[in-house]
């Protein structure tokens, strides 16, 4: 068959109305399922590939499966597949369950012991022809064996002598969303609500279909649409119907929708007056819901169920367990197979920081265990991987060991809250790769937290995977072009936990951006270095990310946890730093794991360096693993991170032209303000803990900036300094800001180093309450300008606003005149912080 040049297929299908990959691939709307033309080479070991897909039997998820299979062949090879109900005289690609095989093709059902969703691809020789079997026991299975065969091809695998089973580890492969109904995310970076908008389900929910296309195809099953801070209305009679809806995007793609509800719906919008979990009334009103929740939507997965945690209301108001409060829900769904996930998210943010008995860590623990034979069993304990919440790095739950009788399923989070929120690259699969590995000596032989989760430890009926996404309307879903591979690494995980990072890491980035080898390496080794590099420039040692946790929980904030009743207390003092959790002399927390891990966590000697400080509370002087001590690990680290976030920009500089021109550029943009923010980290950290310290820097770097310029030392007109709070999140501790009445301001300094190339960097602002202009002169002549319009989460001057503007190669002379102008806007004050020349890179 001619090849046809992707312009011209595209064109046609253009024409035909339909909407290839290839117009819009490039803008990341199409993630990993892009389905991009193959070159001739790779196209030509599919030159065999039967012209005929057959599908023997409909229903809403089989349709979809040749729908996929005809729409990615077409993508990739530009071919348009024939569609038939019965085996042709003619090669063929058979499609459908085991049952609607057996009389085409007997027996496949006995290759492998496939179950539930895991499927087989095969070639076989039926009736003379050689045919290509996706075969699978559910209608899920077949789609998910579609979308692996298309990604072989993409990849540019061989299809010859297929002969290949795969089966999903844990029945429980899902999704939240923190969706509010007012269309605004909780924790989501990446625009507003793909189901709400307005307080009711969006009247377009193309999106929410394409969410569930790109979900099954890496075998999520599962999606809870609404904030776990739930707002009871979803369940009000008239917002029913509105999830059907969603229900009916989702139904294709064989993603089961799933809700969060609040406990307390039977009194706020029931009009009881309890909803105490062992009062008849409320029972029955949880079953009455469901009743009519199920008649909507028969395939209706379950709730999610966050109470008595962060103001939430729920089964203490009556005195009552989790369990009481989980099982009267678990009650109402059983009889149409529903599910509960109940959150062990549950502690006191009010603790008395002053006791250092008390310890947050300990809440999941202490809440659940003493219940672990009195859940129901279609009731799920959804524990989040570490105790605490999500930090660059923190030990895996005690929890998963301290339930043998009750469902576990492990939550992660796709959402960067605590990683960068997608403006910091952070590659999280090798951190939950850690997490899934890690033996919590539960039994006799090795009991890796997957094994525990999946239920096969304590053999459990069901259990799994969560994972919190927070896509939004952005066109590439997750606004940072190499999220993504967040999400497809959660989804392969949740399939199989035994793949590893780099698999993942190069599969995703075949899919995503193509197979050239130069892409491959450079992408895949950049993704696998990121959630290190992230580390290393916010919390290094197990301390937590040293954001704020008080707001963004994005930009630094060292102090931010302590000496409130949020419980993520460092207790860094003068002296030293670190939560001392041992039994000995701390929390006791260590004691909740079993002996052998509770043994190695006890001792100074056994725990591992990166987690010291989460176990510990040592003097900075105590000298690591590694031989350095605790402050110049600290120094060191942070110094090394920003380094390295420098050098994701020139890694990825490599592969200008061998990237579509959009997804580059805007790639190239979020590294290089990461390269910057790293920076701020990497000074208010560092800088926080010398002044608390008092130790100064074995290699002299910090606190002396030698290229920096400090805009209050320069002339200012207009401007004027002000002290930044906390201090370490500005240099020196103060910026200038356009004074109240000001209109145009400016600060001017004088250039006195010898002539020559020089790069300038200019630190400023960028609130989100205003958008300021900038302009830069060199004597009269404007170098450059720009208008601070970015929507970071700051409305003040601080580590969370901080950004960096590089002006690259400009020929200054001794003397030179330097001049920023800064026009404010709303509360905007276009305020500045420093500026730094570097002699520019040859
Ligand atoms: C974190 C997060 C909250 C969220 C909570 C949860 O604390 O910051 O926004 O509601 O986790 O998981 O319930």
């Amino acid at each position: 068959m001619p090849r046809f040049p992707p312009a011209l297929i595209c064109g046609a299908l253009l024409l035909l109305s339909l909407r290839p990959a290839c117009a819009h691939a490039e803008t990341g709307a199409q993630a990993w399922l892009r389905y991009a033309p193959l070159n001739q080479e790779a196209a030509r070991q599919y030159a065999n590939l039967p012209a005929v897909v057959v599908l023997r039997r409909d229903s809403a998820v089989l349709r979809s499966a040749p729908a996929e299979l005809i729409r990615g062949v077409r993508g990739m090879l530009g071919r348009t597949l024939r569609e038939e109900k019965d085996l042709p005289g003619e090669n063929a690609i058979l499609l459908g369950t085991f049952s609607d095989l057996q009389p085409v093709a007997p027996g496949l059902a006995s290759r492998g012991g496939i179950h539930d969703d895991g499927f087989l691809l095969a070639t076989r020789k039926l009736h003379g022809l050689d045919c290509l079997i996706v075969a699978s026991a559910t209608e899920r299975g077949v789609l998910y064996g579609v979308f692996a065969l298309l990604g072989k091809m993409a990849r540019n695998e061989s299809l010859s002598a297929l002969e290949e089973t795969q089966q999903p580890t844990a029945p429980i492969r899902w999704v939240d969303q923190w969706d509010n109904l007012d269309g605004r995310i909780e924790r989501g970076y990446a625009g507003p609500s793909i189901f709400f908008e307005n307080g009711s389900v969006r009247a377009d929910l193309t999106r929410a279909g394409e969410y569930a296309r790109l979900l099954a195809s890496i075998g999520i099953n599962g999606c809870a649409i609404n904030n776990v801070n739930a707002n009871p209305r979803v369940l009000e009679d008239d917002f029913l119907p509105q999830l059907a809806r969603v229900a009916n995007a989702f139904r294709p793609w064989g993603v089961r929708l799933s809700i969060a509800v609040d406990v307390s719906s039977p009194q706020v919008i029931g009009g009881l007056d309890t909803f105490d979990p062992l009062d008849a009334r409320v029972s029955e009103w949880w079953a009455k819901k469901f009743d009519d929740i199920y008649r909507l939507i028969p395939d209706f997965a379950g709730v999610v169920v966050k109470a008595d945690s962060e103001g939430r209301l729920g089964p203490a108001t009556y005195g009552r367990t989790p369990a009481d409060a989980a099982n009267v829900i678990a009650r109402a769904l059983k009889p149409h197979g529903g599910i509960v996930f109940y959150r062990a998210f549950v502690y006191n943010h009010q603790l008395d920081w002053q006791n250092p008995k008390n310890d947050r860590a300990k809440a999941a623990y202490d809440n659940f265990h003493p219940l672990d034979d009195k859940f129901d069993d279609n009731v799920i304990i959804q524990i989040k991987h570490g105790p605490i919440d999500f930090q660059v790095r923190e030990p895996v739950s005690p929890l998963f060991s301290g339930l043998e009788k009750t469902n576990e399923a492990i939550e992660l989070q796709v959402t960067q809250e605590y990683t960068g929120q997608q403006r910091h690259l952070c590659f999280l699969p090798p951190m939950w790769k850690e997490v899934l590995d890690f033996d919590l000596h539960a039994g006799d032989g090795p009991t890796p937290v997957k094994d525990i989760v999946s239920g096969k430890t304590f053999h459990r009926p069901t259990g799994g995977f969560v994972a919190v996404v927070n896509v939004g309307m952005d066109k590439n879903w997750l606004a940072h072009p190499l999220a993504m591979a967040n999400l497809y690494g959660y989804g392969r995980l949740a399939w199989n936990p035994n793949l590893d990072s780099k698999q993942i890491a190069e599969e995703w980035t075949r899919l995503t951006f193509g197979n050239e080898p130069l892409v491959e390496n450079t992408i895949s080794r950049m993704l696998l270095e990121s959630w290190p590099i992230y580390e290393r420039y916010t919390g290094p040692l197990g301390a937590g990310t040293l954001t704020d946790i008080l707001g963004s929980h994005y930009g630094p904030g060292v102090e931010s946890s302590e000496r409130n009743g949020w419980g993520q207390w460092h207790r860094a003092d003068h002296q030293g730093v670190g939560m001392d959790r041992t039994a000995a002399t701390g929390t006791g927390y260590v004691e909740q794991y079993r002996a052998p891990v509770a043994k190695m966590y006890e001792s100074l000697k056994t725990t591992p360096d990166e987690l010291l400080l989460f176990f510990h509370h040592v003097p900075y002087t105590y000298v690591l693993h590694s031989g350095k001590t605790v402050i110049q690990h600290i120094y060191d680290s942070h110094y090394d991170g920003a380094e390295e976030a420098a050098n994701l920009v020139k890694q990825w500089q490599s592969l200008e032209g061998r990237v579509d021109e959009e997804r580059y550029e805007e790639t190239l943009k979020r590294l290089a303000y990461q390269a910057g923010h790293a920076i701020v980290w990497r000074d208010a950290v560092c800088n926080w803990f010398f002044r608390t310290s008092g130790i100064a820097d074995q290699r002299g770097r910090v606190g002396h900036y030698p290229d920096r310029i400090e805009v209050e030392a320069m002339q200012l007109a207009g401007y004027v300094p002000f002290d930044v709070i906390p201090q370490e999140t500005a240099s020196g501790g103060k910026a200038i800001e356009c004074a109240p009445s000001a209109q145009k301001c400016a600060a001017t300094f004088r250039f006195d180093r010898a002539a020559g190339w020089y790069e300038l960097d200019v630190e400023y602002f960028d609130q989100n309450n205003g958008q300021s202009k900038f302009r830069v002169l060199l004597g009269d002549q404007v170098v450059d300008e720009w208008v601070a319009d970015d929507l970071l989460p700051a409305t003040k001057p601080g580590g969370d606003a901080s950004t960096r503007r590089r002006i690259s190669g400009l020929a200054l002379r001794p003397g030179d005149k330097i001049r920023i102008e800064g026009i404010p806007e709303g509360e905007e004050r276009a305020a500045l912080d420093y500026v730094e020349i570097h002699t520019l890179p040859q």
